[in-house]
């Protein structure tokens, strides 16, 4: 009895509450190592939700919070937190569960949006709160208040620039290209940063007006911010967002001394920026070139002497070369998420792979519109991930490929990222397709992709094209090997 006493009085002293923080950053640690192979990324999700789960249930259990008389309560409004949590965890499966796999940019996107949100709004409920005793001492020049201004300030911008960005990837909100848009930008950052100094240097707390104000300046940033910035470019800036969010959680750590919310608001944090920088390395791109927009449609691009006669296969040609090859690599890209045919891309290489043909996978990094997007997008067709070969060594392999059949994918087989200077993706590394024996093209039509440049692989004498819909042209091309 008196042990459990003891344990009890333990507990008040938060030492339970403060391991299981600790057990939940190492959940998410493991979570986040996890998430870095396919294979393992579902375990992964679930146990950094885990981890996140527990942090709440423990918070509810065990956080007391200190009375004027001194003595420790448990946490109140248990109504409001159960409801909260129930409409927000509804919410977010039926989105999950439903969302499409091309449609997975917005959501990240809202639901980003949403942590900003929570962390602007937790730093408007607590600068009432900056502690007396600070500001009698050091006035407003204190950890707490600086705490709560940038958490408002980033959180803020999170939030606006997240549904900006939800709403051009949904298709709903255009591009403002204007130039003086950047220099608008730039003030107000200026502006707003120089409010963050300002309030700081105040003896007393500022009227709650004065904050409403900045918030909503910060919310009108972030909206000028995404706007001048590609639709196409939103993969990236969601990135920079979901950074800025973790850094806006990170500032709650700090203000309620919590542990979880700090580890796990630096998390989100780093590997945000970390995913931003390699994106960019992807596109041999700069951040900033990203931010400023001026990217695609180079007069330049695609203007090199080639002979612009294209052939096409058809069916029955592309089945016969196909099914006596001794290796293919199927080069996917964004067509292929577009018109869904994941199932039927793994259908035809098993199909060759029962003719005794070794087909592999050429997976480009920044193929599709998303980080991993090939990878996901055939795990969910079971295709095994020994077959996805990463671009530097698929390169490798071209010379001794008997055919590529590039699926939807446009830029990243484009060889004017090696041997145009003046072509926008001069630099970035491109599958070297046109070094394999044979090529095969498959899309709908000579369009340009993202980057908005001519492909001249499209007339390289190796090339054929496939015309039509992936899916539709996928399913007559298994349906002419089967018949062979
Ligand atoms: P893209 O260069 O965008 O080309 C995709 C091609 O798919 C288009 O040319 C289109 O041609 C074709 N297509 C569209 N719908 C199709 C359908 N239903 N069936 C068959 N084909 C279809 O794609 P990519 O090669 O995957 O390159 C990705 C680009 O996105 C890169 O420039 C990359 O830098 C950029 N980007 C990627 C990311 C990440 S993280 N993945 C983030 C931001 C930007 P048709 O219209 O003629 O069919």
């Amino acid at each position: 009895m008196e042990t459990l006493q003891k344990f009890v009085e333990y507990s008040q002293e938060f030492s339970i509450l403060e391991i299981s923080y600790f057990v939940a950053s190492v959940l998410f640690i493991v979570g986040l190592k996890k998430l870095s192979h396919p294979d393992t990324a579902r375990s992964g999700n679930l146990w950094a939700a885990f981890g996140m789960g527990m942090a709440i249930l423990f918070t509810i259990l065990f956080h007391k919070v200190k009375q004027n008389d001194g003595h420790y309560e448990g946490i109140g409004n248990l109504g409001w937190i159960f409801g909260g949590l129930i409409i927000g965890s509804v919410v977010g499966w039926v989105a999950a569960k439903k969302v499409k796999m091309t449609a997975m940019p917005q959501m990240v996107s809202l639901f980003n949006g949403m942590g900003g949100a929570c962390a602007a709004l937790i730093s408007l409920m607590e600068f009432p709160h900056v502690p007396q005793d600070l500001v009698a001492r050091y006035g407003m020049t204190n950890g707490y208040t600086l705490a709560v201004m940038l958490g408002l300030l980033i959180g803020s911008v999170s939030f606006a620039g997240s549904m900006i960005a939800f709403g051009k990837l949904n298709g709903n909100i255009g591009d403002i290209k204007a130039k003086w848009l950047r220099y608008v930008n730039m003030a107000l950052l200026a502006l707003l940063l120089f409010l963050v100094v300002f309030v700081l240097l105040q003896p007393e707390k500022p009227e709650m007006i004065a904050i409403y104000a900045f918030a909503i300046l910060a919310l009108v940033y972030g909206v000028s911010f995404v706007m001048p910035i590609g639709g196409a470019d939103m993969p990236v800036v969601i990135s920079l967002l979901n950074s800025f969010t973790g850094v806006a959680a990170a500032m709650g750590g700090f203000l309620y001394d919590n542990r979880a919310m700090l580890t796990g608001g630096i998390l989100v944090g780093s590997a945000g920026t970390i995913l931003t920088i390699l994106m960019c390395n992807a596109m041999n791109r700069s951040l900033l070139n990203v931010i400023i927009g001026a990217f695609g449609g180079s007069s330049a691009a695609g203007a090199q002497d080639v002979d612009k006669t294209v052939k096409e296969i058809t069916l029955s040609d592309a089945a016969i070369l196909l099914s006596y090859s001794q290796k293919v690599y199927i080069v996917p890209g964004y067509g292929l998420a577009v018109a869904q045919a994941q199932h039927l891309c793994h259908e035809l290489d098993k199909l060759l792979a029962d003719k005794g043909v070794e087909v592999k996978y050429g997976i480009h990094p920044v193929a599709g519109r998303m980080p991993g997007h090939m990878n996901v997008l055939l795990a969910e067709a079971d295709v095994p991930y020994e077959k996805l070969v990463e671009a530097e060594d698929a390169n490798q392999e071209m010379p001794n490929t008997d055919v590529v059949i590039v699926i939807g994918a446009n830029d990243v087989v484009n060889p004017a990222a090696e041997e145009d200077p003046s072509s926008p993706i001069y630099g970035m590394p491109v599958i070297r397709v046109w070094e394999a024996k044979n090529v095969i093209v498959m899309k709908r039509s000579m369009a340009k992709g993202y980057a908005a440049i001519e492909n001249n692989l499209f007339y390289h004498p190796k090339n054929r094209m496939l015309f039509g819909d992936a899916k539709a042209t996928l399913q007559q091309l298994i349906a002419e090997i089967k018949s062979l």
